[in-house]
């Protein structure tokens, strides 16, 4: 079967086309914002030999982490997600990463600065209330989150602050933020860094229009809405090395597609195409690993598992990157086998279902049922203070033929659309799209 062929993104010689999409799951350490034991054992049961894995976004600073408590289950049961900032984050990163190699799996560590979705929760952090820094929220503009710019119904327009904007000669230390964190991927063990560009985070709030109204060289024409995401990329691949640097990013889609309307965290652009095209052969031009782009039908996961398969709407970015093209957001094994057999990507970045099945890359070869994500457990610790239920506690293809008791149900390769079976219908929400 085509996902498992075997190909090169840079550096990386990958045996197969199923990779690990980064997924957030706010089970940090509570006191230092590390990854725990847990995290370790979550990325080793899925790796597989010479196949790559993305991990959660991981924060370059405080000022760019946030509190996702605008989720019931992180706001009831608490919850932080990790960084890289400290040497005990990255002393923990290191363990991640020998499970995942112990295993023989290659793992790419993804670079998040949140800018303006960080609002100002992490202040009250004691790693952050105590180390007397000053954590405004931050963006390219002083644009507050709010439901109205299409930023999601989280109650942004009582609660959002307004980030201040960034000063032209503070943009250098933000790059320089990226470059530690990446030092430090390095000396933890990653196989490559994954530079988050994407929905709706810092680099996007300079790349799109509808946020970045900057009057500097870093605002105004779609040169200078990119030159923040370039430094980024360039700071970075010269701490990494060539073909080591991943970059993600979400292209919207132009007014008149009957996709619109899908903007990231209200992250909106009136020249997507234009933007977005001229981003990704700036990429094109830079020695990276590979480039993962997100599908923008990713915001239409509501209906049943007969309807028709949208089509994808990135082919106009295949054009223009040479190298190795990673999608995203919506696949079902069979759509993504149809996508990498047509061309349209080199492989298929999974989340939900690879976040519910940790042997999903044996399931896939075999054709066996897998496990019904459940999305009340993405986000945050269980109601013990714990990381179970959701974490650690999906179950093998194995366990589940040895009578191991599961509290999820199993649904048919065949069966998934780009939707999710009717069985586990509930609502979708900006939550699939970070
Ligand atoms: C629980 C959850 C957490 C996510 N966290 C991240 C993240 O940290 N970084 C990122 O780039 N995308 C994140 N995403 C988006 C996924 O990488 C992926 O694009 C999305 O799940 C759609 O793919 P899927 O249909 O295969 O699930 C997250 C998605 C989910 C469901």
């Amino acid at each position: 079967m085509v996902l498992h062929l075997p190909f090169r993104a840079g550096r990386l010689h990958l045996n197969h086309r199923i990779v690990m999409a980064p997924l957030t799951r706010c089970r940090a350490h509570p006191e230092t914002l590390a990854p725990t034991s847990g995290t370790a054992a979550y990325y080793r049961e899925r790796a597989t030999g010479g196949g790559l894995l993305v991990t959660e976004a991981i924060h370059v600073s405080a000022e760019g982490t946030p509190v996702w408590d605008i989720y019931d289950s992180v706001r009831i049961n608490g919850g932080h997600v990790t960084g890289l900032w400290t040497d005990e984050q990255e002393r923990c990163w290191s363990v991640v990463v020998d499970a995942v190699h112990d295993r023989g799996g290659r793992i790419s560590c993804q670079l998040l600065h949140a800018g303006r979705v960080a609002q100002p929760g992490i202040a009250r952090h004691p790693l952050v209330a105590d180390s007397g820094l000053p954590v405004p929220t931050v963006s390219s503009s002083a644009k507050p989150l709010s439901a109205d710019a299409g930023a999601g119904d989280y109650g942004w327009d009582d609660t959002a602050v307004i980030p201040r904007a960034l000063d032209t000669s503070e943009i250098g230390r933000v790059v320089d933020d990226y470059r530690a964190a990446a030092a430090r991927a390095v000396r933890a063990g990653f196989d490559a860094v994954e530079i988050h560009g994407a929905h709706g985070y810092l680099i996007d709030q300079f790349l799109c229009d509808g946020v970045n109204q900057r009057a500097d060289c870093y605002g105004g024409s779609m040169e200078n809405r990119c030159r923040f995401l370039f430094e980024v990329v360039d700071a970075v691949v010269a701490e990494v090395g060539d073909g080591r640097v991943g970059v993600r990013l979400s292209p919207l889609i132009s007014q008149g597609d009957p996709a619109f309307g899908h903007a990231f965290f209200g992250a909106t652009c009136t020249d997507p195409e234009v933007t977005y095209g001229h981003a990704v052969s700036g990429l094109n031009e830079r020695p990276l690993a590979y480039l993962l782009l997100t599908e923008p039908r990713v915001g239409g996961l509501l209906g049943g598992p007969d309807d028709p398969l949208p089509p994808l709407r990135n082919s106009r970015y295949r054009e223009i990157y040479s190298g190795a093209l990673i999608g995203a957001g919506g696949f079902s094994p069979a759509s993504a086998a149809l996508a990498v057999e047509s061309g349209a990507y080199d492989a298929i970045a999974f989340g939900r279902w690879f976040l519910a099945n940790p042997d999903f890359v044996d399931r896939i070869a075999q054709g066996l049922p897998l496990n019904v994500y459940d999305r009340s457990t993405f986000y945050g610790l269980g109601p013990d203070g714990g990381e179970d239920p959701g974490y650690l506690d999906y179950p093998t293809w194995e366990m589940i033929q040895g009578g191991v008791p599961s509290r999820y149900s199993l649904v048919a390769q065949e069966q998934i659309g780009v939707r999710l079976p009717a069985a586990s219908r509930c609502e979708a929400s900006a939550v699939d799209r970070q």
